[in-house]
């Protein structure tokens, strides 16, 4: 059905969106520079898009307000993260103090990967991190490497340049020009396992889109890294965004894909400014091999971090996640195959072929392969990113590389996989982190995002943060996780606050269940593991809370209401 335009002609948005038309996946960059251009969405430019973009303006209606950042009306854009490790910071009226400094009217978003220096908050369209005591300072984060192979050239500050990057070896190994198969057997005898979360092996997924019927085949890069408490990937996408391109490079050429995309999450802009220049230089240089690289900008939405939900917001869809089968490999972007994986995963191969995988092999905890980036946050003494030998247990990467807990305090708890995991007791600190180990435990490594909290905590609180962030970011496609997640924090916000009868109590473990089994997608399967893990390890504080005490008296200072509002934004 076409639509009518009633409102006056908007010529500077029509010109936007020929500028983009021809582009493949427009949308997004379209809906970004007509927000850049007039501070919110005007009705009028978004009929242009509707209109000459073919899409039902109820659809893009839906499409717009699915995610945080996009806004229909002027002003307000101030605001503070109310992740995992900021909130922390937050206990004890903390709120008040940067909700003062930014105005008055700032409201909650969620991690914004700044966790290695809290607290973060938004402003004017800018992030900013260290926000302490109405004082703002904006400091780029420095990868704090452990033992470097992945951000080996990283802390050299030319590292984002063409010029730095080159003298330092980048883009040797794609001008070796090696056999896609030879690539592909170094890939599969290293072991490299994919590092958005599944664990998924990388040369399985290649060999399946090198050899799946269909063209053109593209390649994207997920970096939405949209799981709180995760940073990871922002440390290369900021300090070494050439290593990655030659991953780029490397992949396309061994499948046959012509274009790549990569999907940036909304949160890192200084990615955006690195990213944007490494591709126009790499280009124009001639390196990537004829691979046209295209960035495109999240929105804030963390669904679309979940790779289907990701091929459908590049294709300017409501990012859904689709039912599988089919699997990207064979029906990705665009329905053709496609070879989606995160960051890390495309970045560590060039330093694979260049070592070898015999020599990658050696790198790891206890004969696992290689090394990882392990973002730690939270109750430690330096958190930050650290690349340790794959498998390295908790305690290991909490005490040696982040210090141990803060002085005269003990570790009770840690996270793992951002929220995603849940939350494990200080009993499982010698737990590996590995994909296989957590498993075990009913629990996953995921994106590698380790939270600590020590005894000055209350983990009834943490988890019902946990609960309101999936109940927020829900896409609402599903009923299970749609409904389940809100259960869930109607319950916990009444154990919180006021303890909860006994009949409401037993139905939590019952809607947990039923979310891990029902749920269409990875993110209501594991969206109630915190609220197990907190019955299972830690009945004490429950049973406290249940009789309406909260020990640290964290609860009854943290009205439910101060995290309300992202929670009844998604209107699409
Ligand atoms: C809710 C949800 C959020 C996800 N977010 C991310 C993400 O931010 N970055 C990422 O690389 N993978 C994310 N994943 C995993 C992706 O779906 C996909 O498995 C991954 O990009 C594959 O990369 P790999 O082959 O390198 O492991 C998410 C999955 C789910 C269910
Ligand atoms: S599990 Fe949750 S996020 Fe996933 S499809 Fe269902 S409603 Fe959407």
């Amino acid at each position: 059905m076409r639509s009518v335009v009633l409102t006056p002609r908007d010529e500077a948005a029509e010109a936007v969106v020929e500028k983009w038309r021809g582009e493949p996946a427009p949308l997004l960059p379209i809906l970004h520079e007509l927000q850049d251009r007039d501070g919110h969405l005007r009705e009028a430019a978004l009929r242009v898009v509707a209109d000459r973009l073919r899409i039902e303006p109820g659809d893009l209606y839906g499409t717009v307000t699915f995610y945080h950042y996009f806004r229909l009306a002027p002003g307000h854009d101030r605001a503070y993260c109310d992740g995992p490790a900021c909130r922390l910071r937050l206990e004890h009226g903390g709120e008040t103090e940067i909700v003062r400094a930014l105005g008055g009217d700032a409201e909650p978003i969620p991690c914004p990967g700044r966790c290695d220096r809290p607290n973060a908050v938004m402003a004017g369209g800018k992030f900013f991190d260290s926000c302490e005591r109405g004082t703002i300072a904006n400091s780029p984060a420095s990868p704090a490497a452990g033992g470097p192979v992945i951000l080996r050239d990283a802390l050299h500050a030319d590292q984002k340049t063409l010029a730095g990057a080159r003298a330092r070896g980048a883009y040797a190994q794609f001008a070796r020009r090696l056999a896609p198969d030879e690539i592909l057997n170094t890939l599969e005898a290293a072991g490299l396992a994919g590092r958005g979360g599944a664990g998924f092996p990388a040369h399985i997924k290649w060999r399946a889109v090198k050899g799946a019927p269909g063209a053109p085949k593209y390649l994207v890069v997920n970096a939405d890294e949209g799981e709180p408490a995760t940073f990871k990937d922002r440390v290369i996408l900021e300090h070494d965004p050439h290593l990655l391109l030659e991953g780029v490079a490397i992949a396309a050429s061994v499948i046959g894909a012509a274009d790549a995309f990569i999907y940036l999450r909304y949160e890192y802009p200084e990615a955006l400014a690195t990213l944007g220049d490494a591709i126009a230089g790499a280009t124009a240089a001639g390196l990537l091999g004829g691979a046209r690289v295209h960035l495109r900008r999240g929105a804030g939405a963390y669904i679309c971090g979940e790779e289907s939900s990701l091929l459908n917001s590049l294709e300017g869809k409501k990012p859904f996640p689709r039912d599988k089968p089919p699997l990207p490999v064979h029906q990705g972007l665009f329905g053709k195959p496609t070879l989606i994986s995160n960051v890390e995963t495309f970045s560590v191969v060039p330093r694979i072929l260049e070592m070898g995988a015999e020599k990658w092999k050696t790198l790891g905890k206890d004969g696992r392969p290689g090394t990882k980036l392990y973002s730690l946050s939270g109750d430690v003494k330096r958190p930050g990113n650290y690349e340790a030998p794959f498998g390295i247990t908790a305690r290991e990467l909490i005490h040696d590389f982040g210090g141990g807990p803060r002085e005269d305090r003990r570790v009770v708890a840690f996270t793992m996989g951002g929220l995603s995991g849940g939350l494990l007791p200080a009993s499982e600190l010698d737990l590996p982190l590995d994909f296989d180990a957590p498993k075990k435990l009913g629990s996953m490594l995921g994106s590698g995002g380790v939270v600590v909290l020590d005894d000055s905590r209350c983990l009834v609180d943490a988890v019902r943060g946990t609960m309101e962030f999936f109940r927020n970011e829900s896409c609402g496609k599903c009923f299970p996780c749609r409904i389940g997640s809100q259960r869930i924090v109607e319950r916990l916000d009444d154990l919180a606050t006021k303890g909860l009868d006994e009949t409401r109590f037993k139905e939590l473990p019952e809607i947990a269940e039923l979310m891990m089994k029902m749920s269409a997608c990875g993110l209501g399967l594991a969206a109630p593991y915190a609220l197990v893990h907190l019955l299972r390890w830690f009945p004490e504080a429950v049973a406290a809370h249940r009789t309406g005490r909260c020990a640290k008296g964290v609860c009854a200072r943290r009205p439910a209401a101060l995290f309300a509002p992202l929670a009844g934004r998604r209107a699409g």
